[in-house]
């Protein structure tokens, strides 16, 4: 949640706390400058002469008192660096960067000169509000409010002043909108998994959707069993809150024949590893084994927001992997809703399962045109790339190349990883059709062999990807952007893509 207000207008407002002035290289100064300078009568000329740490760098950034009878308390000075290199995304980082100061200074309300001589001012302050947005997020539903003295200060009100306030206002409002499906893609994944066990999570998908004009259909165990979707089943069947499978449609271009895109996700709303149980240590973190899921929820919210116009579908998978008397064995062979059989070699590689039937689903039903998964599939993941890049599989150049630019263009970065037929082939079984675990590569190379189970259940000739998502969806450190744990990865550059490439004007 964010109870921020941003605004946008030619003229400054009134009695806002402190005032924002940007500064490039060298502490060249914005044209705003020389205007507020004169009102305090030569004050910032005079701090800026004898700041000594202070160079305009990109991310500086410098708070100090306005002297008495000024119209503001502070002034905050914030480096934007080269003039010349100031792109969209590092306008975003420097508004997250300027959200975590102002909070750590208490500042609740701000105002913002805009250099009006910059070529893309609009766009800028947009950005700039938007990456504000962003990093405003926080997730205090489970924490008794403090009141008075002890109550936290952060910024609640930021307000922009520019000529070009009414493109950015138009450029905010769509970003917002984008960054409002971020804002339930982390409170999803922040959720407690008590709080959000499959049948609870499909509920609140529909509840949060609805609103929006997204048809949601959700399957029962009992429906899924009639399908026979064991692979899911499996996957729930030691947990005494069944699987779910949630179905969205965002229908933004009824006059269109195309298929429509597929988003698939992995939501195990808790991954114990099941009789394969994983290590006590760090287990709660697998609360987040759902933010694929989320990440697919999320983008729909984003896209029905801003009436995207294009038709999706959007499937997520629900499932809590528990041990019990009832879960499923290391060594269980079960039937797929693909009619493949899988023996289940390792428990706790269930979220393959998990797609797998999501997969088989979607094709048949829907016949995309496009198939992108999210999953917080593998720990390997994270032993490749850590927390910085998002491994993505694909066969498909042009696919690839599409979201590897979203994926600049937003700053969620992917990484291409081989999709290679051996892994595949590794993937098949000795007594079944497929295994769920490599016995050959055993973990090497364990979220190649991953994507090798999954590619099973694709049909042939339809562009897929694969984002294993492990690594990006919960970081426990603050970045520009995201504040620690959900991070609301997937939403922006798949929103991205979609808007650059897969939407009709
Ligand atoms: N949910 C985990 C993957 C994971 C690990 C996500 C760390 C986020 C952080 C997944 O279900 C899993 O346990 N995968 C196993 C697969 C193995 C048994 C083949 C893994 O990565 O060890
Ligand atoms: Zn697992
Ligand atoms: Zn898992």
């Amino acid at each position: 949640m964010s109870n921020l207000s941003v605004t946008f207008s030619k003229a400054p407002g009134k009695e806002h706390e402190a005032a924002i002035l940007g500064f490039y290289k060298d502490k060249e100064r914005c044209s705003s400058f020389e205007s507020l300078n004169y009102d305090l009568q030569g004050f910032l000329d005079h701090a800026l002469e004898h700041n000594k740490k202070f160079k305009g760098k990109y991310g500086d950034i410098e708070i100090f008192m306005a002297p008495e009878n000024a119209p503001y308390t502070y002034i905050v000075l914030l480096g934007l660096g080269d003039k010349d290199e100031l792109k969209p995304s590092s306008a975003e980082k420097a508004g997250g960067k300027l959200f975590a100061a102002l909070k750590s200074a208490n500042i609740t309300t701000a105002e913002f000169y805009i250099d009006n001589d910059l070529s893309s001012s609009g766009e800028f302050a947009a950005n700039l509000a938007n990456g504000f947005y962003l990093r405003s997020y926080d997730f205090e539903k489970y924490k008794t409010p403090k009141e008075g003295n002890d109550k936290p200060l952060k910024p609640e009100k930021l307000h922009f002043v520019l000529f070009d306030s009414d493109k950015a206002q138009k450029l905010y409002d769509v970003f917002a909108k984008i960054s409002d499906g971020v804002f339930l893609c982390r409170d999803l994944v922040n959720e407690p998994p008590n709080a959000l066990v499959p049948d609870i999570y499909a509920k609140r998908i529909k509840e949060e959707l609805k609103p929006y004009g997204v048809e949601v259909d959700i399957l029962d165990e009992k429906r899924m069993h009639k399908f026979g979707m064991g692979a899911i089943l499996s996957v729930g069947q030691g947990s005494a809150n069944p699987p779910r499978m949630v179905i969205m449609r965002w229908i933004g271009d009824r006059d269109s024949n195309q298929e429509p895109l597929a988003f698939v996700g992995k939501g195990v709303t808790f991954d114990t590893g099941g009789i394969s149980l994983k290590p006590a240590a760090g287990m709660e973190d697998m609360k987040m084994d759902m933010g694929g899921s989320a990440a697919v929820v999320g983008l729909m919210k984003a896209l029905a927001g801003r009436k995207a116009k294009t038709n999706v579908i959007g499937i997520v998978g629900l499932a809590e992997n528990m041990p019990s008397g009832t879960a499923t064995r290391p060594a269980d062979i079960i039937k797929s809703y693909s009619g493949k059989t899988i023996e289940v070699l390792n428990t706790d590689a269930e979220g393959r399962l998990v797609l797998a039937d999501c997969l088989s689903y979607v094709q048949e039903r829907y016949n995309p045109r496009l198939i992108i998964d999210l999953a917080t599939l593998t720990g390997a993941i994270l032993v490749a790339l850590g927390h910085e890049y998002c491994g993505t599989f694909t066969t498909d150049d042009a696919l690839w190349d599409h979201l590897n630019k979203a994926g600049e263009e937003t700053g969620e970065k992917l990484w291409r990883m081989p999709l290679d037929e051996y892994w595949k082939k590794d993937m098949e079984g000795t007594i079944s059709d497929i295994q769920n675990m490599s016995q050959k590569s055993g973990r090497w190379a364990g979220s190649c062999t991953a994507a090798g189970f999954l590619w099973h259940f694709i049909k042939e000739d339809t562009p897929w990807a694969h984002m294993d998502i492990a690594g990006t969806a919960w970081i426990k450190e603050d970045r520009d952007l995201t504040p620690k744990y959900g991070t609301g990865f997937g939403v922006r550059v798949l929103d991205r893509m979609i808007a650059n490439f897969y939407e009709n004007a």
